[in-house]
């Protein structure tokens, strides 16, 4: 069965080229997929196939693409162009009769108010409006993206603008590793999976991190418009800062809460707690 891998370069697709493996897909079954194929060479010397694909270049996602009865689209990052990008992909994978196409999307995206999710509603209402069958992955923050953030946290505290509110949490490789399992199972075709571990407040986040690192670690919660002005302070672009503080407003609003165990299920385990999350982290 041959099952592709959009944007194999980024964290996230090349975690789950890696769990396919893992999971026992057969090397020349797996076709990775980028911009970038060079970046792939060590996939490529494991055996696995490397294609050049742009979402902004139809003509080589129908190369790239040919043969595929998987598909698994990563949702792209170039904000603006993602439903022209997307909806490229999914002509592709129709016209080279995939029976079966899994998409990255955002929580609640069909609902949620999240400035940041619009591009994968609109995603999935092409899914929906095409023949192709389809399993939504919508899947909730990565929890990188704080703990990433670990030695400003040391340095300055957590700053957000979440209030009360609770973000689902789960390491990139946890929803990787449940996208493969969507791509080697049966049985998904039509299911909306919301995925997500752990849910926390920002200042229970900080308290966990303050915990495991034992220095304290502050948390100040503010509002949304000065959370922004904070981030343009910081050099952030305005785009980036307005989106990053609509993403806080969201949490606050618990639109980035997934109370499902979606993710448990897939995985067939539970996903890492914060705690363990952040000794990872720290671990390096
Ligand atoms: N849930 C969350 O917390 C969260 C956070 C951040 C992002 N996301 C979303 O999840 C996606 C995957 O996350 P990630 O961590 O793997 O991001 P990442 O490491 O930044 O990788 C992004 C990937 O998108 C590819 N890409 C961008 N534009 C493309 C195009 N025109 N054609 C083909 N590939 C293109 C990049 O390819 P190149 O290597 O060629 O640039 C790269 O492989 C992101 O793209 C974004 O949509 C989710």
């Amino acid at each position: 069965m041959s099952i592709v891998v959009t944007a194999a370069s980024g964290q996230l697709g090349r975690a789950v080229v890696t769990s396919l493996l893992d999971r026992g897909a057969a090397p020349a079954d797996v076709v990775a997929t980028s911009r970038r194929p060079e970046s792939l060479a060590d996939l490529a010397d494991r055996g696995v196939q490397v294609r050049r694909a742009d979402y902004s270049e139809p003509a080589t996602l129908t190369e790239a693409l040919a043969g595929a009865e998987r598909v698994l689209l990563v949702s792209g990052d170039e904000f603006g162009r993602r439903v022209t990008q997307h909806t490229a992909v999914v002509e592709a994978a129709v016209a080279a009769g995939a029976g079966l196409l899994a998409y990255t999307s955002a929580p609640h995206a069909a609902t949620t108010s999240l400035a940041l999710a619009a591009e994968h509603a609109a995603t999935e209402r092409v899914l929906v409006g095409s023949p192709i069958d389809h399993v939504l992955l919508r899947n909730a923050w990565y929890v990188e993206n704080y703990t990433g953030q670990l030695a400003t946290y040391r340095e300055h505290g957590l700053v957000g603008a979440t209030g009360e509110g609770r973000v689902s949490l789960a390491l990139r490789r946890e929803y990787a590793e449940a996208a493969a399992a969507v791509l080697l199972g049966e049985g998904h075709a039509g299911a909306t999976y919301e995925l997500g571990g752990e849910a926390v407040t920002l200042a229970e986040l900080a308290a966990v991190i303050g915990d495991v690192t034992g220095e304290p670690i502050g948390h100040t919660d503010v509002p949304v418009a000065q959370l922004e002005q904070i981030l343009l302070g910081a050099d952030l672009p305005a785009s980036a800062a307005a989106t990053f503080a609509d993403v806080d407003r969201g949490i606050a609003a618990g639109e980035l809460l997934v109370p499902t165990d979606d993710l448990t299920r897939l995985l067939g385990r539970a996903p890492l707690s914060t705690t363990d999350a952040v000794r990872e982290a720290l671990a390096g």
